[in-house]
């Protein structure tokens, strides 16, 4: 068999962990050739092809980003999209598709698999919101990043008395805020899922300073939103999925808290830094489980599907699975971390 495969969104530690392993067991065990697609979708539809071999995937599991590149194109959104994705694929003899994506990516893989091509996909985002998985790869190291560099702030807010607003990535659901939060032993933490009350940010921050702390640490999902009419955000511009572009919600805070509480407030926005470098062990291992699954599933002719982690084991489950309702963060870990903050 020809096998295709891209990575598409925002990249992520341990997608070359996949890449890796798709091509270690595809090639080297099943004697598949694997084809990699350049910058996810707009790769098929300029047909940009890359060479991979198990040599050539030496090494990479240690790698952080995506060697295949990555973009967010919309064959749905790009003009005669899908007509020329279906030409790349019958101009390069691909049987099968392994498409390495979040919603977008996997959502554009399972309109496809509507039109006949076989399609696996493979879940990855750093925001642990797709649903049919119990987690992510990418996310375990978006989160041991994030808590690293908090406990830096910690330090720094107890010399100068200060309110230290750490702003993280989590565009519709707040896994990695809450996880965090927690883990930095944050005081307030916000996410997407719960607009919150300024007032009450401001008062939970004047409670902790009057019962003994001389500095705070908020943690901001920067997908948080207040409560309607209680503060003003600015609005960026969207990308082909009609995503908002973010960022802006750890700044309009650092205004609020310091003008309300008179503590002196400052903000970082840890941002793509999430996202870069090299990914945690554990992400390179679940990497490294969903790619020999893929391989498997394409296989076993299992087309319209994405590999998952339930419990301890990677499964095979159908692709809607995971792209039709987006995971936000349980109730049970909101109550966690309400008794800290
Ligand atoms: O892929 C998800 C994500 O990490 C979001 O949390 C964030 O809003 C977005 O990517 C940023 O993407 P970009 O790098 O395209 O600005």
């Amino acid at each position: 068999m020809r096998i295709g495969m891209l990575t598409g969104g925002g990249d992520c530690p341990g997608l070359n962990a996949v890449i890796r392993a798709v091509v270690t067991k595809g090639e080297g065990i099943y004697g598949h050739e694997i084809i990699g697609f350049r910058h996810g979708w707009r790769g098929l539809i300029e047909d940009e092809t890359m060479e991979l071999s198990v040599t050539s995937v030496r090494s990479l599991a240690r790698r952080g980003g995506t060697v295949l590149g990555t973009a967010r194109t919309n064959p749905f959104k790009t003009e005669d999209g899908v007509a020329r994705i279906l030409d790349t694929l019958k101009r390069q003899r691909i049987d099968a598709l392994i498409a390495i994506g979040g919603e977008d990516t996997l959502g554009v893989a399972a309109k496809l698999g509507e039109v006949g091509v076989n399609c696996v996909g493979v879940p990855k985002t750093i925001d642990n919101d797709l649903s049919g998985t119990d987690y992510t790869f990418g996310f375990q190291t978006a989160v041991q990043i994030a808590t690293e560099a908090i406990d830096r702030l910690h330090t720094t807010a107890e010399s100068h008395d200060r309110v230290m607003i750490a702003e993280v990535m989590g565009r519709h659901a707040g896994w990695i805020a809450l996880h965090t939060g927690i883990a930095s032993e944050a005081d307030v933490i916000l996410v997407p899922e719960e607009p919150f009350d300024i007032d009450e940010v401001c008062a939970r921050i004047h409670h902790h300073h009057a019962t003994g702390a001389n500095y705070s640490i908020v943690v901001v999902a920067e997908g948080a939103v207040p409560q309607e009419g209680t503060m003003t955000l600015q609005a960026g511009g969207v990308d082909d999925f009609g995503h908002v572009r973010l960022g802006g919600i750890g700044a309009a805070l650092q205004g609020e808290i310091e003008s309300r509480t008179g503590f002196e407030t400052r903000v970082t926005i840890l941002g793509h830094i999430l996202r870069g470098g090299t990914p945690t062990a554990y992400d390179r291992v679940l990497g490294t489980r969903f790619g020999i699954t893929a391989i498997d599933a394409v296989e076993q002719g299992r087309f319209g599907t994405m590999v998952a982690l339930r419990g301890e084991h990677i499964e095979i489950v159908d692709i809607h699975e995971g792209v039709d309702v987006l995971k936000t963060v349980d109730r049970d870990l909101l109550d966690v971390a309400a008794v800290f903050t």
